[in-house]
């Protein structure tokens, strides 16, 4: 899928961002291996350490669906320049697509790409876990 069509799903998700408390929504859209997309918002919670961001709301529909990798993750907010994910979401980016690529855009058309080996040097994983 095209990265217009894949911000038109991200674009289209993060409408139905329930952000009461912050009021910035987010939408993404994962590639999953298969070549299947998945999308995901932000769900806020009035308990604010519970707020589940946009990145993780997609990652985990598709694990649930049965991926284990993700090549793509494409990330819109209303943001100028385009906000790029939270510390929390590149550590779950980099689990399950260490080479997987991050499109960052904003409703304005701003757009940029990158890698989640860029935002996430020397990531944490099962490698590190090794004794
Ligand atoms: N948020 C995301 O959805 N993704 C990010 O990468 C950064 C932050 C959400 C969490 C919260 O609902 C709102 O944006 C403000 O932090």
């Amino acid at each position: 899928m095209s990265d217009e069509e894949l911000l038109r799903l991200a674009s289209e998700v993060r409408e139905r961002a329930y952000a009461p408390y912050s009021r910035f929504k987010v939408g993404a859209a994962v590639v999953g291996a298969s070549g299947a997309v998945y999308v995901g918002c932000n769900v806020e919670n009035a308990s604010y350490p519970l707020c589940v961001c946009a990145e993780r709301t997609a990652i985990g529909t598709a694990i649930a669906a049965g991926e284990r990798a993700i090549s793509r993750v494409v990330v819109i907010t209303d943001s100028s320049p385009p906000a790029s994910p939270c510390g929390g979401c590149r550590q779950v980016i980099w689990e399950f697509g260490p080479e997987a690529e991050v499109v960052v855009a904003g409703v304005n058309g701003e757009q940029h790409t990158t890698t989640i080996r860029a935002l996430l040097p020397q990531g944490f994983d099962g490698v590190s876990l090794r004794r």
